[in-house]
């Protein structure tokens, strides 16, 4: 058993400081074991979220040593025995108290997108798909909306332009819509404007820090930034369109 710092985020309000703490750790301990162990003995009123401790709800996300992570999956010998380690809440969304952040609006962001709207049944009353295209699309589902994404992604987190631009988080909500077979609505021009797909600059931040390995990048948004590119920039597209209607 070894004792180690923890420099942790305290504040509320905007206002704010760290605070260390040293604390007990053990073999097989993570980062929210760590936290929750100076909650317990030494900072009672110490505010953090979380609830499954298994990776799956996705509550649990803070930055530690300044990347985003989640505290329930971040090993202790992930860091060095003498290693100081910082705790903070998340920088792109408002500090609520201490560790937990604002994160509504991302919920905000949610709700504009159109929901999925299926092609009628077949004859048969089934819904019929190609195995491969449902493969296409499942990657996507496997979000855990933790928002590490969101906070990461500079055009969100550095340049604060949320009125812009919908975040990785969502624009791969928009890709599982928009590759899925079944789907009917047109998303394309959205896409584009109301949801600024040309914001992204392909930095691929977003999926380093992805806890469920989605290839946020090169699976979903390079595709939907194509579908744009084809749609409203590719010259041939313009001159079929011009001439046809269509
Ligand atoms: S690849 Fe695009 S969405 Fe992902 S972090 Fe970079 S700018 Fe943001
Ligand atoms: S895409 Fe990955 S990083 Fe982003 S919210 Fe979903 S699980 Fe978290
Ligand atoms: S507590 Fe649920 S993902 Fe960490």
């Amino acid at each position: 058993m070894a004792t180690q710092t923890f420099r942790i985020w305290r504040g509320q309000g905007g206002q704010g400081r760290f605070e260390d703490y040293q604390t007990e750790v053990t073999d097989g301990m993570v980062v929210l074991d760590a936290v929750h162990a100076v909650q317990a003995t030494q900072a009672t009123d110490l505010a953090c979220r979380w609830n499954c401790k298994a990776g799956k709800c996705g509550s649990c996300s803070m930055e530690i040593n300044g990347r985003p992570r989640l505290s329930c999956m971040t090993r202790m010998n992930t860091y060095g025995p003498d290693e100081t380690i910082s705790v903070q809440p998340l920088k792109t969304f408002p500090v609520i108290k201490d560790l937990v952040t604002d994160v509504s609006w991302n919920y905000a962001q949610n709700k504009r997108i159109p929901p999925f709207k299926p092609r009628p049944r077949e004859a048969d009353g089934t819904h019929r798909m190609y195995q491969e295209d449902v493969d296409r699309v499942q990657e996507f589902r496997k979000c855990i909306e933790c928002y590490l994404c969101q906070d990461v992604c500079h055009v969100l987190r550095d340049r604060d332009q949320k009125a812009a631009f919908v975040g990785p988080r969502f624009m791969i909500r928009l890709a599982g819509l928009e590759m899925h077979p079944l789907d009917t609505d047109d998303r394309v021009p959205e896409i584009r404007k109301e949801f600024g797909s040309s914001m992204c600059n392909i930095t691929r931040c977003c999926t380093e820090v992805c806890p469920e390995h989605i290839q946020i990048t090169d699976n979903g948004i390079i595709p939907l930034k194509e579908r744009v590119v084809d749609r409203f920039y590719d010259p041939l597209t313009i001159l079929w369109r011009k001439l046809f209607g269509r």
